[in-house]
């Protein structure tokens, strides 16, 4: 067996009280690993590239698939053949609509649902037929093999066109998918209370998702029963999706995903890839690979749509806000994908104010449908309502930074509750100290008067993200061996954040080993826990508390075990780590590999479970950035030149990967405020114009500041949970293109309405203004 100090990280060291049964951990006070910079339990495996993806996931007798997808925004199939196309070298199958597995399936987006293969394609890159062959190229020619023709239709490729007379209809009720409507108050007396009423249009274009490993999965038959590793958020969420489409029992859907390269909301649910892989899998009996191409994601599987957003806003000269009417319109695409959905939040939570009304409209156009895309809705009302503060602010003669803590809601407005916590004032202001804004503002003020070409601004936006994790369900189960090391079992993914790293950091601050001796099982719909999908920034508040108390379950049953070897009742021991020992004679102790029942069962089992969040309170992480830029007011270049975070997400666990989560949002948001637009030729053939990494601009390293800081925010918030975490992985990202836009208007006396500000736009703006 391995020594002790191969697993334990300290001895000696008294660990965090374990409660009696029935009782509820403390908050914990003292923390010997969480809080700390620990490093990624599997760094190796990444840095190394021996981590296996689904991608890289090879199977024997495994063949390729691929698909088919309709050129056209909108089309009726009209002719399909595929005589030819089964006849290609290597082909062994090829399924259509006609094909009798398939003919009777239905896929469903949100509330529709429809053929899996619809000969009515209304958008660019619906699948109309699937192929496999012994290699992927063998599959690709087949593809092109394939004679399909279509009836052309008219398309509507605008959002602010889809409900107008000449625009098509795309599905038999029309083109509005839905309507939310909010209100508080009486907004036409909050702007007849207003001192000063504003308004503006703003727009934001359509961003695609781009992880970097490709949607999709490898799919294998065993007589009745399938198994799919398949690149994705949540395995079980693909397990339950994929037995209904298939009408199968979910103990016959195996699903697993360890490693996964991003996801962002796109891979929250299988896609109809993950349908033909199976169907292509069963009619051939042989192991299925079908990923995307680059140019296929960024058809098919989500997008953050573009939104047109009305504001119009009250506010006294003291900076009191008295109302707020914002209205906006986006598209859900071709099918109902939540095109609005939660787009409202900011205006109807962040700041106080007692008249808020809200109207979401959202349509359908002839493009892929949308999906979640971190923080859904978020950045764009973001990008709204963070530059009309700071337009009110200009107006008023405020500090944007004042005008902001002038407006800290006392409780959640959206959810007429309070908050467990709230770290917002505290955000804007230590987030502001740290930046130094005060004096950046000035030095920037003083530059601009200055001939310089270049100008320097800087800005600042906050945000408030509308969840913090919950629960039930989340189930964890910790089995210690009697060597003291440990399992941990989980059904969660690691979507790339860290997840694996923080729970054996958990386990490890509760049972005293070492993190990396902790072995994951992990994100398997056959050998771990059910678990709801890594998303809504929600894996760290949910899981984390489970895992806590899952290791306080070992812990009393050690502590039980080790009272009849020492003969003292268990409430008088404390569990040390390496040793249990009696709070009361301390010369009564014992190793936990000594303990009797130990060493007898081998091993113990802890399962923890957790409680849902308090239902009296509102649990949600918030934020404020700032950003420091450059604009070069002759070419439209601009440079970031600092962007700091400050975040309340309560209780950090790993501040390297909570670091890294900030860094990765900033640069996202970067990506949305200044590179990233899906281009559709909307006038001509509605098809999309930039579909790889040469036309559709990600942020580079070069279009990324040096200086990035993270500052967190702790407060304690037991109510929360246990762990006292809140969730990080989308408030990264919220107000990051506000801020940088509320620099730029520092920088150049532009408001910049519409997102993404390239340079092109920049110029276009900056000649505008010489042109007079
Ligand atoms: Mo996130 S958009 O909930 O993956």
């Amino acid at each position: 067996m391995a020594e002790h100090n191969n697993i334990y990280y300290t001895e000696g060291l008294s660990l965090p009280e374990t409660p009696p049964p029935g009782e509820e951990p403390g908050f914990w006070k003292q923390t010997r690993m969480v809080g700390k910079r620990i490093p990624r339990v599997d760094a190796y495996e990444r840095v190394s590239g021996t981590a296996v993806y689904p991608s890289d996931i090879t199977l024997p007798n495994m063949i390729y698939g691929a698909v088919l997808r309709c050129p056209h925004p909108h089309a009726n199939l009209i002719k399909l053949d595929v005589s030819l196309a089964k006849k290609m070298p290597g082909v062994r199958a090829v399924i259509t609509g006609q094909t009798p597995a398939a003919r009777n399936l239905t896929w469903k987006y949100n509330n529709y649902s429809g053929p899996l293969f619809d000969t009515r394609c209304r958008f660019e890159g619906e699948a109309v037929a699937a192929v496999a062959a012994d290699t992927h190229f063998q599959a690709w020619d087949a593809v092109r093999a394939i004679d399909a023709a279509y009836e052309v239709l008219p398309f509507v490729a605008d959002h602010n066109k889809a409900l107008s007379e000449e625009a098509p209809d795309i599905h038999d009720n029309g083109n509005l998918a839905g309507r939310d409507e909010y209100a508080r108050g009486d907004v036409a007396k909050g702007f007849d209370a207003a001192e000063v009423v504003l308004e503006n249009t703003y727009e934001t274009q359509c961003e695609l998702h781009t992880p970097m490993e490709l949607h999709g999965c490898v799919a294998t038959w065993d007589k009745d029963r399938l198994t799919l590793w398949e690149s994705s958020q949540g395995v079980y969420a693909v397990q339950s999706e994929i037995a209904e489409v298939l009408g199968m029992p979910l103990s016959k859907v195996r699903v697993i995903g360890h490693y996964m390269g991003g996801g962002f909301g796109s891979k929250l649910k299988p896609g109809k890839y993950t349908v033909l892989a199976a169907l292509l899998a069963r009619q051939t009996g042989r192991p299925v690979k079908l990923i995307l191409t680059r140019e296929e994601t960024y058809l098919c599987v989500g997008n953050r749509p573009a939104n047109t957003m009305q504001v119009k806003a009250g506010v006294k000269k003291d900076g009191t806000l008295t109302a707020w009417d914002f209205a906006c319109i986006g598209p859900s695409g071709a099918y109902p994908a939540g095109g609005t959905a939660l787009v409202d939040w900011q205006f109807r939570d962040l700041y106080a104010c007692d008249n808020v009304r809200c109207t979401s409209e959202d349509v359908y156009i002839n493009a892929g449908p949308a999906r979640p895309f971190r923080a859904p809705g978020h950045p764009q009302a973001s990008f709204a309502l963070e530059q009309m503060m700071d337009d009110l602010a200009h107006e008023i003669g405020m500090d944007p930074v004042a005008l902001r803590l002038k407006n800290i809601p006392e409780i959640s407005q959206g959810r007429n509750r309070p908050y467990t916590t709230t770290g917002l004032k505290a955000c804007i202001e230590k987030g502001a100290q740290q930046f130094g804004w005060e004096k950046a503002v000035q030095q920037a003020r003083a530059h601009n008067q200055t001939d310089s070409r270049i100008k320097r601004g800087v800005g600042m936006g906050s945000c408030v993200w509308f969840v913090g994790g919950g629960g039930p369900p989340s189930t964890v189960i910790i089995k210690l061996f009697r060597d003291g090391s440990v399992n941990l079992n989980m059904g969660a993914s690691d979507i790339g954040t860290g997840t694996k790293t923080v729970m054996a950091l958990v386990a490890a601050e509760e049972l005293g080993v070492r993190p990396g001796v902790i072995q994951i099982e992990y994100a398997d719909t056959e050998t771990t826990q059910y678990a709801t999908p890594s998303g809504g920034s929600k894996t760290v508040p949910t899981e984390s508390p489970t895992v806590r108390n899952a290791a306080i379950a070992v812990k009393r049953q050690i502590l039980e075990m080790a009272s009849q070897d020492l003969e003292v009742p268990a409430a008088d021991l404390d569990y040390g780590g390496v040793e249990i020992i009696s709070r009361k004679d301390k010369n009564k102790r014992i190793k936990v590999t000594d303990v009797s029942r130990l060493k007898k069962r081998g091993v113990v089992v802890g399962i923890g479970y957790r409680g849902p969040n308090p239902s009296d309170k509102s649990v949600n992480p918030f934020a404020a950035q700032f950003c420091e830029l450059e604009v070069n007011t002759k070419t439209g270049e601009m440079q970031i030149l600092r962007f700091l975070s400050a975040n309340d997400s309560g209780r950090v666990l790993d501040r390297l990967t909570y670091d890294n989560q900030v860094f990765g949002g900033i640069v996202m948001g970067i990506g949305f405020g200044m590179t990233e637009f899906r281009q559709l030729d909307a006038r001509n053939t509605g098809r999309l114009c930039n579909r790889n990494w040469h036309d559709y601009k990600l942020p580079t390293a070069l279009d990324v500041p040096v200086d990035m800081e993270s500052l967190p925010i702790e407060i304690d918030d037991p109510k929360a949970n246990n762990t006292g975490t809140k969730g990080l992985g989308e408030p990264v990202t919220i107000p990051t293109a506000a801020a940088i836009a509320n620099a730029l208007f520092m920088a150049t006396g532009i408001r910049f309405t519409r997102a993404p500000v390239t340079p092109i736009e920049m110029r276009r703006h900056l000649t505008a203004i010489k042109e007079g």
